[in-house]
């Protein structure tokens, strides 16, 4: 009785002070990690295509398998230190970067985790665009130890939609995402169905759903990894084509 009315009390007080907050910088914890970079497109293994440079495209990175969460990470934002004290002769010291999770470093089993298989796991590694790295390490150096942190995402303009597929299913890519970054549920509704229905994560940043939806305007609700929610409401106009792109006026 008395174990029953704990677990009742504990119960009410998670649902009074719910245990997602928000990513605010100050809250954040530093933690060590090592950085890399890499040539290559930017958007690979989220699904955002090979993002321009002018937009935060420049500034990405990718994770390794510890870190990228089978792309429950995609689109999160991380401010990044070179770790002066463990390596001062390649870290640019006072400098730091903020990149956005854009793509996957895979492991490579054929080398040790501390001998080029840098992205293996346990390892939590990033693998950085070159001028991300280059704002806080020398290029000679190759690899460094870093410290990093999760902070909220600045994007300029509101979240995009670029709806692929075919005539059986949606797969809807969501970018430019700001706050935290990262999505963790999706829902769709179409204009004539009237109906919110849940989409699943096929890969990265891409969501899918099996209804047929084409011919009607389509509206999108976003819940991103902190618990925060918006609606782009008919977003896409009713007479969508597989592989348009539409950014809509609302943000985190
Ligand atoms: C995702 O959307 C962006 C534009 O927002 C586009 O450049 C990219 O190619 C899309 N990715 C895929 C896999 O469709
Ligand atoms: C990339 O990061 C650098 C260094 O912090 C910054 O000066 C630059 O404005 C960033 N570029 C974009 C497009 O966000």
């Amino acid at each position: 009785m008395e174990s029953a009315c704990l677990f009742i009390t504990a119960v009410v007080l998670v649902g009074l002070f719910p245990t997602k907050f928000h990513v605010t910088d100050a809250a954040a914890v530093w933690l060590p990690a090592t950085a890399t970079f890499y040539d290559g497109p930017t958007g690979g293994a989220c699904g955002y295509g090979n993002l321009a440079l002018d937009d935060y495209g420049i500034n990405t990175s990718a994770l390794s398998t510890a870190l990228f969460n089978n792309g429950a990470s995609c689109g999160g934002c991380y401010q990044i230190v070179c770790d002066a004290e463990k390596a001062p002769q390649w870290c640019l010291k006072g400098k730091d970067i903020t990149i956005t999770a854009t793509n996957f470093c895979p492991p490579n089993p054929a080398l040790p985790n501390d001998k080029g298989g840098w992205c293996n796991p346990p390892r939590e590694h990033f693998d950085m665009t070159p001028p991300a790295f280059l704002t806080i390490a020398i290029y000679r150096a190759g690899i460094v130890p870093i410290q990093y942190r999760r902070v909220t995402c600045t994007r300029k303009g509101g979240l995009r939609f670029t709806v692929n597929g075919n005539d059986y299913f949606e797969l809807v890519n969501i970018s430019n995402v700001g706050g935290a970054g990262e999505i963790s549920k999706v829902w769709i509704k179409g204009s004539k169905t009237n109906k919110w229905e849940t989409m699943s994560r096929n890969w990265g940043a891409n969501w899918q759903s099996s209804s047929y939806l084409n011919g009607q305007a389509l509206s999108f609700r976003v819940q991103a990894s902190d618990g925060r929610t918006r609606t782009a409401h008919e977003v896409v106009p009713f007479n969508w084509q597989f592989g348009q792109s539409f950014q809509s006026d609302v943000q985190f």
